[in-house]
């Protein structure tokens, strides 16, 4: 099917702009904003997209309030969009809206395609001094008010009461490869074939609520944006989900804040990356594979 990963994230949201600001001040550029309809921007031209809750057009809610309503991802043509449109249109409605294919996962969850739109960007280099190592910052101070920006949307994270189950479809229907789990069905990591970080998509056992958003992530430069991002957030008023820290499963930085636009973001830096000769793990959850935390915030998970 050739999936590149996820690129976008459709919210339908209680208050476009409290989500505006939050989505500015995490490192997201503003590519269009209007009162039905605003739009964000990482560097390589994935995102997200910002619409009223009641927007007609919008995929049905899994939960009241503000939520993801359909995550957006990139295949590499469109003989890729008809190859799903026919696998998909076997068992499901299917819609063609413009070039979009959208439909649903085995959850009921939005799930739209599209070829990708990811661009190439200046991937400067974080300026870090390694002893032994060219210096690469040199009588320069480090930035500690401002963060780089995002550079890419990484993964989408759905809360689901039978994992196995939920990726299984993306799995056998849309070739996306399994790369770790946590034992007991408690959770499972997957990447879309043609996406490298080792996950682009993760569900997590929660049979308390229905299948809905949990969080998202967008890769930053290093462990300095993670962090100065996170303090700026802070600074702003935003909470803190849990974080930061560092986890085994992904090796990825994170720290995750709660948003207005329903769940969590995290900020992601240096992830795993993997290919077919990945060995997944599976490993006790949460603390067998739980990496560190500083500050974790359990109560303020949803659900
Ligand atoms: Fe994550």
């Amino acid at each position: 099917m050739n999936i590149t990963g996820a690129e976008n994230l459709i919210f339908g949201v209680e208050d476009i702009d409290a989500c505006r600001r939050f989505c500015s001040l995490y490192g997201l550029k503003e590519s269009q904003a209007s009162e039905k309809l605003a739009s964000f921007r990482a560097l390589d031209g994935s995102g997200v997209e910002l619409r009223p809750m009641d927007d007609p057009e919008l995929p049905a809610a899994q939960v009241p309030g503000s939520t993801l309503r359909a995550a957006v991802w990139g295949v590499s043509a469109r003989a890729d969009l008809d190859a799903i449109a026919k696998e998909l249109g076997k068992d499901r409605q299917i819609r063609w809206v413009d070039d979009v294919l959208q439909t649903t996962d085995d959850d009921n969850n939005g799930l739209f395609f599209r070829v990708t739109q990811r661009v190439p960007y200046d991937s400067a280099l974080p300026l870090v001094n390694v002893p032994g190592r060219a210096a690469m910052r040199f009588n320069k101070r480090v930035d500690f008010d401002n963060h780089g920006p995002a550079r890419q949307l990484g993964h989408v994270v759905y809360w689901s009461p039978d994992p196995a189950r939920s990726v299984a479809f993306y799995k056998d229907r849309l070739g996306f490869r399994i790369t770790d789990s946590y034992a007991g069905d408690m959770g499972i990591f997957a990447r879309a074939a043609g996406h490298h970080d080792h996950h682009s998509l993760f569900f997590i056992k929660n049979p308390q609520i229905p299948p809905s958003f949990q969080h998202a992530e967008f890769t930053f430069g290093d462990i300095q944006d993670v962090i100065a991002g996170g303090h700026k957030l802070t600074r702003a008023g935003y909470q803190t989900l849990f974080g930061p820290g560092r986890f085994e499963l992904g090796s990825n930085w994170y720290w995750y804040f709660v948003t207005p636009m329903g769940g969590a973001f995290e900020l992601g830096a240096d992830i795993d990356l993997v290919d077919d000769n990945w060995k997944p793990g599976v490993f006790e959850f949460p603390r067998g594979a739980a990496g560190w935390a500083m500050g974790i915030n359990w109560d303020m998970t949803r659900g």
